[in-house]
Protein backbone atom coordinates (compact mmCIF):
# COMPACT_ATOMS: atom_id res chain seq x y z
CA UNK A 1 0.00 0.00 0.00
CA UNK A 2 1.37 3.50 -0.82
CA UNK A 3 0.93 6.75 0.73
CA UNK A 4 -1.94 8.67 -1.42
CA UNK A 5 0.42 11.25 -3.72
CA UNK A 6 -2.09 13.92 -3.61
CA UNK A 7 -3.18 15.06 -0.15
CA UNK A 8 -4.11 18.65 -0.69
CA UNK A 9 -1.59 21.22 -0.05
CA UNK A 10 -3.98 23.54 2.11
CA UNK A 11 -5.29 20.64 4.61
CA UNK A 12 -5.15 22.04 8.45
CA UNK A 13 -1.55 22.73 9.35
CA UNK A 14 -1.97 20.24 12.49
CA UNK A 15 -2.47 17.65 9.89
CA UNK A 16 0.79 16.61 8.59
CA UNK A 17 0.01 14.62 5.25
CA UNK A 18 -0.11 11.06 5.97
CA UNK A 19 3.58 10.54 4.42
CA UNK A 20 5.30 11.91 7.26
CA UNK A 21 3.27 9.00 9.31
CA UNK A 22 4.74 6.73 6.99
CA UNK A 23 8.12 8.22 7.18
CA UNK A 24 7.57 7.63 10.93
CA UNK A 25 8.05 3.90 10.07
CA UNK A 26 4.54 2.81 11.33
CA UNK A 27 3.24 0.10 7.91
CA UNK A 28 -0.13 0.98 7.12
CA UNK A 29 -0.41 -3.21 5.63
CA UNK A 30 -0.31 -3.49 9.86
CA UNK A 31 -4.13 -2.19 9.79
CA UNK A 32 -6.34 -5.33 11.94
CA UNK A 33 -9.04 -5.74 9.21
CA UNK A 34 -11.42 -6.61 12.48
CA UNK A 35 -14.67 -5.52 13.24
CA UNK A 36 -15.05 -4.54 16.98
CA UNK A 37 -15.42 -7.62 19.39
CA UNK A 38 -17.86 -6.12 22.15
CA UNK A 39 -20.63 -6.02 20.56
CA UNK A 40 -23.75 -6.02 22.77
CA UNK A 41 -26.40 -8.60 23.78
CA UNK A 42 -29.32 -8.39 21.12
CA UNK A 43 -32.81 -7.53 22.78
CA UNK A 44 -35.92 -7.44 20.39
CA UNK A 45 -35.83 -3.86 20.01
CA UNK A 46 -32.18 -3.99 18.51
CA UNK A 47 -32.73 -7.01 16.38
CA UNK A 48 -35.87 -5.35 15.10
CA UNK A 49 -33.99 -1.64 14.03
CA UNK A 50 -30.83 -3.48 12.34
CA UNK A 51 -33.57 -5.53 10.21
CA UNK A 52 -35.02 -2.12 9.32
CA UNK A 53 -31.85 -0.95 8.59
CA UNK A 54 -30.64 -3.81 6.42
CA UNK A 55 -34.06 -3.15 4.55
CA UNK A 56 -33.99 0.68 4.32
CA UNK A 57 -32.55 2.13 1.22
CA UNK A 58 -28.86 3.21 1.21
CA UNK A 59 -25.06 2.64 0.91
CA UNK A 60 -24.45 0.52 3.78
CA UNK A 61 -23.44 -3.29 3.63
CA UNK A 62 -25.04 -5.11 6.81
CA UNK A 63 -21.94 -5.81 8.21
CA UNK A 64 -20.58 -2.39 8.24
CA UNK A 65 -24.08 -1.33 9.65
CA UNK A 66 -23.88 -3.54 12.62
CA UNK A 67 -19.81 -2.41 12.92
CA UNK A 68 -21.08 0.97 12.93
CA UNK A 69 -23.93 0.01 15.38
CA UNK A 70 -21.22 -1.54 17.58
CA UNK A 71 -19.34 1.65 17.88
CA UNK A 72 -21.46 3.98 18.33
CA UNK A 73 -23.16 1.76 21.60
CA UNK A 74 -19.32 2.30 23.45
CA UNK A 75 -19.99 5.81 22.34
CA UNK A 76 -23.37 5.93 23.95
CA UNK A 77 -22.09 4.24 26.79
CA UNK A 78 -19.06 6.21 27.31
CA UNK A 79 -21.38 8.56 29.40
CA UNK A 80 -24.75 9.73 30.13
CA UNK A 81 -26.33 11.69 27.44
CA UNK A 82 -24.15 11.49 24.66
CA UNK A 83 -24.72 13.52 21.28
CA UNK A 84 -23.73 11.66 17.96
CA UNK A 85 -23.71 13.29 14.31
CA UNK A 86 -23.49 11.79 10.76
CA UNK A 87 -22.98 13.49 7.97
CA UNK A 88 -24.86 12.27 5.02
CA UNK A 89 -27.54 10.48 5.57
CA UNK A 90 -29.68 9.40 2.17
CA UNK A 91 -32.68 8.00 2.84
CA UNK A 92 -32.16 6.77 6.45
CA UNK A 93 -30.10 3.91 6.22
CA UNK A 94 -26.98 4.74 8.19
CA UNK A 95 -28.86 7.03 10.34
CA UNK A 96 -31.04 3.79 11.58
CA UNK A 97 -27.93 2.19 12.66
CA UNK A 98 -26.75 5.14 14.59
CA UNK A 99 -30.04 6.04 16.24
CA UNK A 100 -30.54 2.41 17.18
CA UNK A 101 -27.23 2.83 19.16
CA UNK A 102 -28.92 6.42 20.37
CA UNK A 103 -31.82 4.64 21.72
CA UNK A 104 -30.02 2.32 23.22
CA UNK A 105 -27.61 4.35 25.10
CA UNK A 106 -30.04 7.68 25.95
CA UNK A 107 -27.50 9.81 23.44
CA UNK A 108 -29.53 12.07 20.92
CA UNK A 109 -28.16 11.52 17.13
CA UNK A 110 -28.13 14.54 14.81
CA UNK A 111 -28.72 13.36 11.32
CA UNK A 112 -27.59 16.02 8.64
CA UNK A 113 -27.74 16.26 5.02
CA UNK A 114 -29.03 18.45 2.59
CA UNK A 115 -31.01 16.18 0.90
CA UNK A 116 -30.04 17.10 -2.61
CA UNK A 117 -27.69 14.04 -3.22
CA UNK A 118 -23.90 14.31 -3.68
CA UNK A 119 -21.88 14.95 -7.31
CA UNK A 120 -22.21 11.13 -7.72
CA UNK A 121 -25.45 11.23 -7.26
CA UNK A 122 -26.59 13.57 -10.05
CA UNK A 123 -28.48 12.84 -13.61
CA UNK A 124 -25.75 11.12 -15.59
CA UNK A 125 -23.73 9.94 -12.36
CA UNK A 126 -23.80 5.93 -11.82
CA UNK A 127 -25.43 6.45 -8.40
CA UNK A 128 -28.53 8.61 -9.69
CA UNK A 129 -31.53 7.06 -8.61
CA UNK A 130 -34.56 8.81 -10.81
CA UNK A 131 -37.00 7.91 -8.40
CA UNK A 132 -35.97 10.58 -5.59
CA UNK A 133 -36.24 13.33 -7.95
CA UNK A 134 -38.97 15.99 -7.07
CA UNK A 135 -40.87 16.46 -9.93
CA UNK A 136 -41.37 20.21 -8.56
CA UNK A 137 -38.31 20.86 -8.02
CA UNK A 138 -36.47 18.91 -10.50
CA UNK A 139 -33.78 18.12 -7.74
CA UNK A 140 -33.23 15.16 -6.03
CA UNK A 141 -34.87 15.24 -2.16
CA UNK A 142 -34.45 12.45 -0.37
CA UNK A 143 -35.79 14.58 3.01
CA UNK A 144 -39.25 12.42 2.76
CA UNK A 145 -37.67 9.11 2.27
CA UNK A 146 -35.41 9.88 5.22
CA UNK A 147 -38.68 11.05 7.31
CA UNK A 148 -40.61 8.15 6.59
CA UNK A 149 -37.56 5.57 7.38
CA UNK A 150 -37.02 7.33 10.77
CA UNK A 151 -40.87 7.31 12.25
CA UNK A 152 -41.49 3.86 10.43
CA UNK A 153 -38.51 2.76 12.61
CA UNK A 154 -39.54 4.56 15.57
CA UNK A 155 -36.60 6.74 15.78
CA UNK A 156 -38.19 10.34 16.52
CA UNK A 157 -37.32 10.66 19.98
CA UNK A 158 -33.68 9.95 19.00
CA UNK A 159 -33.18 11.04 16.00
CA UNK A 160 -32.78 14.79 14.99
CA UNK A 161 -32.56 15.53 11.04
CA UNK A 162 -30.80 18.42 10.34
CA UNK A 163 -31.38 19.75 6.78
CA UNK A 164 -28.96 22.02 5.20
CA UNK A 165 -24.89 22.19 4.02
CA UNK A 166 -22.57 20.48 6.15
CA UNK A 167 -19.79 23.20 5.99
CA UNK A 168 -22.21 26.15 7.21
CA UNK A 169 -23.73 24.02 10.05
CA UNK A 170 -20.41 22.78 11.23
CA UNK A 171 -18.92 26.56 11.33
CA UNK A 172 -21.93 27.19 13.74
CA UNK A 173 -21.98 24.28 15.72
CA UNK A 174 -20.63 24.19 19.35
CA UNK A 175 -21.55 20.97 21.29
CA UNK A 176 -18.26 17.94 21.80
CA UNK A 177 -19.62 15.22 19.91
CA UNK A 178 -18.99 12.06 21.48
CA UNK A 179 -19.68 10.34 17.95
CA UNK A 180 -19.15 11.59 14.39
CA UNK A 181 -19.91 9.54 11.35
CA UNK A 182 -18.55 11.01 8.01
CA UNK A 183 -20.10 9.99 4.86
CA UNK A 184 -20.94 12.67 2.91
CA UNK A 185 -20.09 13.79 -0.59
CA UNK A 186 -16.98 11.63 -1.62
CA UNK A 187 -15.40 14.36 -3.75
CA UNK A 188 -12.11 15.72 -2.60
CA UNK A 189 -13.55 19.41 -1.94
CA UNK A 190 -16.71 18.20 0.35
CA UNK A 191 -14.96 15.27 2.12
CA UNK A 192 -12.20 17.60 3.33
CA UNK A 193 -14.48 20.27 4.19
CA UNK A 194 -16.31 17.89 6.20
CA UNK A 195 -13.19 16.91 7.88
CA UNK A 196 -11.88 20.26 9.05
CA UNK A 197 -15.44 21.08 9.92
CA UNK A 198 -16.04 18.14 12.20
CA UNK A 199 -12.60 16.91 13.69
CA UNK A 200 -12.53 19.79 15.91
CA UNK A 201 -15.85 19.10 17.47
CA UNK A 202 -15.26 15.32 18.57
CA UNK A 203 -14.00 15.18 21.89
CA UNK A 204 -10.97 13.90 23.41
CA UNK A 205 -12.16 10.55 24.23
CA UNK A 206 -14.84 10.33 21.56
CA UNK A 207 -15.05 8.37 17.99
CA UNK A 208 -14.93 9.30 14.56
CA UNK A 209 -16.02 7.13 11.77
CA UNK A 210 -15.51 7.34 8.07
CA UNK A 211 -17.23 5.69 5.72
CA UNK A 212 -16.06 4.08 2.11
CA UNK A 213 -12.35 4.50 2.93
CA UNK A 214 -10.31 2.04 0.12
CA UNK A 215 -6.76 1.97 0.56
CA UNK A 216 -6.54 0.34 -2.81
CA UNK A 217 -7.05 2.71 -5.69
CA UNK A 218 -8.50 0.42 -7.64
CA UNK A 219 -12.08 -0.34 -4.82
CA UNK A 220 -13.01 2.88 -4.63
CA UNK A 221 -12.71 7.12 -4.72
CA UNK A 222 -9.22 8.48 -2.95
CA UNK A 223 -10.71 11.35 -0.44
CA UNK A 224 -12.24 9.35 2.73
CA UNK A 225 -8.93 7.13 2.62
CA UNK A 226 -7.18 10.46 2.25
CA UNK A 227 -9.25 11.43 5.39
CA UNK A 228 -8.31 8.76 7.43
CA UNK A 229 -4.96 8.84 7.12
CA UNK A 230 -4.40 12.68 7.98
CA UNK A 231 -6.56 12.02 10.93
CA UNK A 232 -4.02 8.97 12.25
CA UNK A 233 -1.24 11.20 10.98
CA UNK A 234 -2.47 14.20 13.11
CA UNK A 235 -1.29 11.35 16.08
CA UNK A 236 -4.53 13.07 17.21
CA UNK A 237 -6.63 9.98 16.36
CA UNK A 238 -6.10 6.17 16.66
CA UNK A 239 -7.74 3.15 15.46
CA UNK A 240 -10.23 1.86 16.88
CA UNK A 241 -11.35 -0.84 14.32
CA UNK A 242 -12.55 -1.86 11.04
CA UNK A 243 -15.18 -3.48 8.80
CA UNK A 244 -14.74 -3.56 5.30
CA UNK A 245 -14.55 -0.01 4.10
CA UNK A 246 -15.36 1.61 7.26
CA UNK A 247 -12.95 2.45 9.84
CA UNK A 248 -13.65 3.63 13.29
CA UNK A 249 -10.75 6.44 15.50
CA UNK A 250 -10.88 7.29 18.70
CA UNK A 251 -9.10 10.79 19.61
CA UNK A 252 -6.79 10.47 21.74
CA UNK A 253 -5.58 13.79 22.39
CA UNK A 254 -5.88 17.46 20.49
CA UNK A 255 -7.82 20.73 22.00
CA UNK A 256 -9.70 20.92 24.95
CA UNK A 257 -8.24 18.95 28.22
CA UNK A 258 -9.81 15.14 28.54
CA UNK A 259 -12.84 14.91 31.14
CA UNK A 260 -12.68 13.03 34.16
CA UNK A 261 -13.63 9.40 32.95
CA UNK A 262 -13.41 9.87 29.45
CA UNK A 263 -10.29 7.50 29.10
CA UNK A 264 -12.59 4.79 30.30
CA UNK A 265 -14.35 4.55 27.20
C1 LIG B 1 -23.10 8.44 0.35
S1 LIG B 1 -24.55 9.33 0.70
C2 LIG B 1 -24.85 8.88 2.38
C3 LIG B 1 -25.27 7.45 2.51
C4 LIG B 1 -25.88 7.09 3.85
N1 LIG B 1 -24.96 7.30 4.94
C5 LIG B 1 -26.39 5.67 3.85
O1 LIG B 1 -26.18 4.93 4.81
O2 LIG B 1 -27.03 5.27 2.87
C6 LIG B 1 -23.92 10.97 0.87
C7 LIG B 1 -24.94 12.00 1.32
O3 LIG B 1 -24.22 13.19 1.61
C8 LIG B 1 -25.06 14.29 1.32
N2 LIG B 1 -24.22 15.48 1.12
C9 LIG B 1 -23.25 15.67 0.20
N3 LIG B 1 -22.70 16.88 0.34
C10 LIG B 1 -23.33 17.48 1.39
C11 LIG B 1 -23.20 18.76 2.03
N4 LIG B 1 -22.30 19.66 1.62
N5 LIG B 1 -24.01 19.04 3.06
C12 LIG B 1 -24.93 18.13 3.50
N6 LIG B 1 -25.09 16.90 2.92
C13 LIG B 1 -24.30 16.58 1.89
C14 LIG B 1 -25.81 13.87 0.06
O4 LIG B 1 -27.01 14.60 -0.07
C15 LIG B 1 -26.00 12.37 0.31
O5 LIG B 1 -27.27 12.11 0.83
Amino acid sequence: MRCPPDIPPDIPPDIPPCCLHRDRGRAWEAVPMTAPTDAPPGTPRRDELLARAREATGFMPDDEGEALYDAAVRAGRAGPGATFVEIGAWCGKSTVYLGAAAEATGAVLFSLDHHHGSEENQAGWPHHDPSLVDPHTGRIDTLPHWRRTIVGAGLEASVVGVVGDSPTVASRWSTPLDFCFIDGGHGEEPAWADFRGWTPHVRVGGWLAIHDVFPDPADGGRPPYELWCAALASEQFVEDGACGSLRILRRVTGPGAPEEGDASG
